[in-house]
């Protein structure tokens, strides 16, 4: 399946293909306010609070709140609509990752605040919500405008290599990464040790709740289950894991 090379259009700012954005990448970014290029009724799932559909533009309509954009990546387009969400400034676009192209350098690499290339290819969804057999033909990246959507990337669990592109958020990624005393796999691995050498997600989780840097960060159970594959420790059981040798 190629993502975006298939079909009509509608308008000179149309295109009625529709492949949704797989509900997983929602829910680990969500919630959004506006979807302003929304796949039509009826669709399984909803991708933000308000949804722009055809034959409303949503390349002309207002902007507002947090936007999720999974948009035509017709080439001649694609630029429109990511400059217009550049623009706006907060939200995450979910495009092929063509870092050499004019609209990935003007509006990716210069304007947005951080990436995540995703691991492996994508499988879009049909209009009824079956996953597609065949992968999107290209590699995706998530790209995120606004320190908000970048920090929301970083701390979500979606498989792939997060790359911050502007300044405040470097810092406040190497922040997270790395603060002197207590880095996430420091609090995992004291935590596990403390509970004997080996634990279950149940168990980190229960005795994580009330630490200062989970009351810190909503998406904290994601966080440890990242340091957990990061730090490539041993599954011993059934979600159970072990600290690494
Ligand atoms: C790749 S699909 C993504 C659907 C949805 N955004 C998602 O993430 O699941 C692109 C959608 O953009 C819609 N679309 C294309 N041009 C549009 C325009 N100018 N205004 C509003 N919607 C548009 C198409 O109908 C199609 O449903």
């Amino acid at each position: 399946m190629s993502h975006k090379g298939m079909g009509g259009h509608q308008s000179a700012n149309a295109d009625s293909v529709v492949w949704l954005t797989p509900k997983p990448i929602l829910h680990a970014l969500g919630p959004f306010d506006l979807d302003p290029c929304a796949a039509p009724d009826p669709k399984p799932w909803s991708t933000a609070a308000h949804h722009y559909t055809l034959p409303m533009d949503g390349l002309l309509l207002p902007w507002f709140g947090r936007i999720w954009l999974n948009p035509s990546y017709r080439p001649t387009i694609i630029g429109r609509w990511m400059e217009k969400l550049a623009n706006h400034g907060k939200g995450t676009a979910l495009v092929f990752a063509r870092t050499e192209t004019e609209f990935f350098h003007r509006h990716v690499w210069n304007r947005a605040d951080a990436c995540l290339f995703l691991h492996g290819r994508l499988h879009f969804c049909h209009p009824d919500g079956r996953i597609a057999k065949a992968n999107a033909g290209a590699p995706s990246v998530l790209v995120a405008y606004g320190a908000k959507d970048a920090e929301r990337l970083y701390d979500s669990d979606i498989d792939g290599k997060f790359v911050p592109l502007t300044r405040p958020v470097m810092i406040h990624v190497a922040i997270n990464i790395d603060p002197p005393t207590s880095s996430w796999r420091e609090i995992v691995a004291d935590c596990i040790a403390t509970l004997g050498g080996a634990a279950t997600l149940t168990e980190l989780y229960s005795s994580l709740e009330t630490h200062p840097r989970t009351r810190a960060n909503p998406n904290w159970r994601a966080k440890v289950r990242q340091t957990i594959a990061r730090a490539r420790m041993p599954k011993i059981g059934r979600a159970k894991y072990a600290l690494a040798a």
